[in-house]
């Protein structure tokens, strides 16, 4: 039931309040500045022993693992690997004795995170799912794992889903950490941001029409460029993906310093990029980045939390409300979600149903 939305994709981002308050009730601890799992099936002793963990998953999925990536050195400082399901499966690559495997799946039934998780199984590995689909094969099969609780996603772009698997990566993260050098006070504000979420999500969403406005003026262009540093790199890399898989538009996601190395030749009057400029310690040298594309005459759209940033810089400034760094990313998502949405539908694309894709890849 679609409701007053016009499409699924729609509506499930506007779910997002929910689906997120879905993903930790009951998981967050503030008398111990934790977050909680109760299906890991790992002792406290087993995790303590991990020094290295290997996440493993496809498309939208893998993007929520990069940022895992990100979020777990930083605030737990074990080691992180991000792969492809399809490229770990046959790769036979070499692995630490205690190494954590994260499979991470929406559908729960993508087969080469399937095959993958049985490989790592087959070699001995503990193997956790990230998984929303309740009761699907590789929730069945894995060794212990984290139910997303995002409710039925049925537009073909993943929205809720990814940024329920960001948040729980992040909790993940927090409670990793406190088995280790994460303290008390920094594990609390941790789980204070988390309980927080909802109400900022919702207040990122009332920049639809904002965004409704500047998708008008920007769907006519055939290449994007997506810019991002750190955590908001992956964010770059999910937004470019939303924008291809439903508009059909050119687009590619950069770690925003790596565009001097040959996505620049790219850049013109007719090239936009996105950039995402969090007010933390990048800032400045992301503005740089900023510079570089508009001295080519590249349009430029800033996606940030700071209000310091003068107009004259972009062609267009959207503003999310401040977060702590473990979910910004997620309020950052949202802004991408909601532009390449109403680009798709401005060039009347079929949102929920792009073309030769389907929800879920059960075929190599
Ligand atoms: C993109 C998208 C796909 C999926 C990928 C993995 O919007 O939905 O890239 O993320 O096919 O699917 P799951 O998470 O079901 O394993």
């Amino acid at each position: 039931d679609l409701g007053e939305f016009a499409h699924y994709m729609l509506k499930e981002i506007h779910e997002q309040p929910t689906a997120l308050e879905n993903a930790f009730r009951g998981r967050l601890d503030m008398s111990e500045g934790t977050c909680k799992f109760g299906g890991l099936n790992l002792s406290r002793q087993d995790i303590r022993h991990i020094d290295r963990i290997l996440i493993v998953a496809c498309g939208t999925a893998w993007h929520s693992g990069l940022v895992g990536e990100y979020l777990i050195e930083r605030y737990a400082r074990i080691p992180v690997e991000v792969e492809y399901a399809s490229e770990f499966r046959y790769r036979n690559a070499p692995m630490d004795k205690n190494t954590l495997v994260i499979v991470i799946s929406q559908s729960g039934e993508t087969i080469d995170t399937l095959e993958a998780q049985r490989e790592a199984q087959r070699k001995g590995y503990h193997v956790i799912g990230i998984i929303n689909n309740v009761g699907s094969t590789i929730a069945r099969e894995n060794d212990g794992g984290i139910y997303q609780h995002s409710g039925p996603e049925i537009g073909v772009a993943s929205t809720k889903a990814f940024t329920s698997q960001v948040l729980i990566l992040s909790m993940l993260s927090c409670y990793l950490g406190r088995t280790r050098d994460l303290s008390y006070a920094e594990g609390c504000k941790m789980v204070k941001a988390v309980q927080e979420l909802p109400a900022l999500i919702k207040q990122t969403l009332s920049l639809a029409d904002s965004l409704k406005a500047v998708a008008k003026d920007f769907a006519k262009y055939q290449d994007f460029l997506f810019l991002g540093r750190l955590e908001m790199f992956p964010i770059a890399l999910e937004g470019a993906l939303k924008l291809k898989e439903i508009s059909y538009i050119h687009a590619e996601g950069y770690p925003a310093a790596e565009m001097k190395h040959g996505p620049i030749a790219l850049i013109s009057e007719d090239c936009p990029s996105i950039v995402i400029v969090p007010d933390d310690e990048t800032l400045k040298k992301n503005l740089s980045s900023v510079q570089e594309v508009r001295a080519r005459k590249g349009k430029v759209i800033i996606i940030t939390d700071s209000h310091e940033i003068p107009s004259s810089l972009a062609d267009e400034i959207i503003i999310v409300p401040k977060a702590h760094n473990c979910v910004l990313p997620i309020l950052m998502t949202i802004p991408l979600q909601l532009l390449s949405y109403y680009i798709a539908v401005e060039l009347g694309k079929d949102v929920d149903k792009p073309r030769n894709l389907a929800k879920s890849v059960t075929v190599e």
